[in-house]
């Protein structure tokens, strides 16, 4: 059966104190509203609606980012959860199969979480997600009825015998969609909220005979993120589980906890990282690579065998291939650097290729940006580029050639040259000793001028 997404995000988030709607909030490098989408991959729905309202257009560039498949549809005026999923109505249109309801603000349900759900609904009308609370607090709550669900009542509607009750709706609901569409309709905002609770489905369906239940998962799962602090929670959560995934897929972090890993972070086996290392969106890197500490990566590419760090700065656009060294106060963008290319101390390669086997001197920097536009510069297999070597780009190094240390280099070197760009030496017997008693004389007689 063909499912599709329903992923609510109208809500305002006034708790988070922001001029960013509340789903937009990054978790990991991706706002969280991507986070609840890709939970919700391993169904592959066939569709994805996201109901946007606060920052809409802000909403629509995020999703047209990350996911431009995914449609956003308004729900101008937020009058309750019944209400948003009403809004999905039209864009749904001519999809038959199964709705399921993921709420923008609680993006950890877990894969194997929504495919239970995805279970039960063999032998339920609907089926809901709910966890048992440590702290209960305001979450609507599953009244149970053996393994049927009566009804949810929110918290606001409560009884002092309901509210005492601890398994609650994380807002996760699966459902048909023609008899969803047709349940919401009955749903009307007699509570003390007066909203359209989305939550009334469960008791309209139970009136009508139908079968309804629930389905537990961890409670960490359906975290709700109302504030900073919950956020800064949701960063802990996921980075926790990331860095364990990593570790059982045979990476080896040595001081996990200091790791900082992005939503899209791909590390093959046998890969070593150091501590302090933050990998930002878009970084892959191979197996059997080193990245070593309190090194800063992000839209990058690592092969095999490179050594990166301590103290590398990859950014995006940055290649490395295979055995490529890049050492300490290194910083790489947009620039591919083949096989066994080293460049080890304090430079910066910017708008660049590097050849194979070239070794890049200490303190060499492509010059590529002219105040106005940035610029190329090309570099040869088996060249060397001396220390302190200013690459004036446009420019070009063949192979096999040589630059000689502290040149400014402004035009091409052709293969198998040797390019100087500098002052020529001068050296002037006995003055230094001369210049010396100099100074010390000028000294003096300013420190008697004084007194
Ligand atoms: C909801 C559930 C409650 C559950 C809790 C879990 C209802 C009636 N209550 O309560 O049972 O325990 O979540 O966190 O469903 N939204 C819209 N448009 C609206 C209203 C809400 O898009 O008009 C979105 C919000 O942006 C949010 C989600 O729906 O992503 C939930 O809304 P919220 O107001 O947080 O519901 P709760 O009161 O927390
Ligand atoms: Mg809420």
């Amino acid at each position: 059966m063909s499912t599709a997404l329903v992923i609510l995000a109208a809500g305002k988030g006034t708790r988070m104190n922001s001029d960013q709607p509340k789903v937009l909030h990054q978790i990991a490098g991706a706002p969280m509203l991507v986070h609840a989408m890709r939970s919700a991959e391993a169904l592959e729905p066939s569709r994805t609606i996201v109901v946007a309202g606060h920052g809409l257009v802000d909403v629509q560039a995020a999703v047209a980012d990350y996911a431009p498949d995914v449609e956003v549809v308004e729900q101008a005026e937020q009058k309750g959860t019944a209400h948003a999923v009403d809004a999905a109505r039209e864009a749904l249109a001519g999809f038959q199969g199964d709705v399921i309801v993921l709420f923008g603000d609680t993006p950890f349900v877990r894969a194997e979480t929504l495919q239970n759900m995805v279970a039960a609904r063999a032998d339920h009308a609907v089926v809901v997600l709910g966890f048992e609370a440590a702290d209960p607090g305001k979450y609507g709550r599953l009244i149970m009825n053996g393994d049927q669900l009566d009804a949810i009542v929110e918290f606001a509607d409560a009884s002092d015998e309901e509210r005492a009750v601890t398994f609650c709706n994380s807002g996760v609901m699966l459902s048909e969609k023609s008899a969803l569409f047709e349940m919401i309709d009955a749903i009307e905002a007699e509570n003390a909220q007066e909203e359209y609770y989305l939550t009334d489905v469960v008791s309209i369906a139970r009136s009508r005979g139908l079968s309804v239940t629930a389905v537990a998962c961890d409670e960490s799962e359906t975290l709700g993120i109302n504030s900073r602090a919950h956020l800064a929670q949701a960063e802990a959560i996921f980075q926790t589980r990331a860095r364990t995934e990593l570790m059982d897929m045979g990476v080896t972090l040595q001081q996990p906890e200091t790791v900082m890993l992005s939503f899209d972070t791909v590390i093959g086996r046998d890969t070593v990282i150091e501590p302090n290392v933050f990998f930002g969106p878009d970084v892959t890197i191979e197996s059997g690579v080193h990245i070593r500490a309190f090194s800063h990566l992000e839209g990058c590419h690592v092969s095999r065998g490179a050594v990166v760090g301590p103290y590398a700065r990859l950014r995006p656009g940055a290649e490395l291939a295979e055995d490529v060294r890049i050492g300490n106060f290194v910083e790489v963008k947009n620039a591919a650097l083949d096989t066994g290319a080293k460049v080890n101390h304090l430079s910066y390669i910017g708008d660049a290729t590097v050849g194979a086997a070239t070794n890049i001197g200490a303190g060499t920097i492509t010059c590529n940006y002219d105040g106005v536009m940035k610029h190329q510069t090309t570099i040869g297999a088996n060249a060397f580029i001396g220390s302190n070597t200013m690459l004036v780009a446009p420019v070009s190094v063949g192979n096999n050639a040589m630059t000689g240390s502290g040149s400014v280099i402004t035009k091409d070197v052709d293969a198998n040259a040797l390019a100087i760009a500098r002052a020529a030496q001068v050296n002037k017997l006995g003055l230094a000793s001369k210049l010396f008693e100099l100074l010390k004389m000028k000294k003096k007689n300013r420190y008697q001028e004084a007194k």
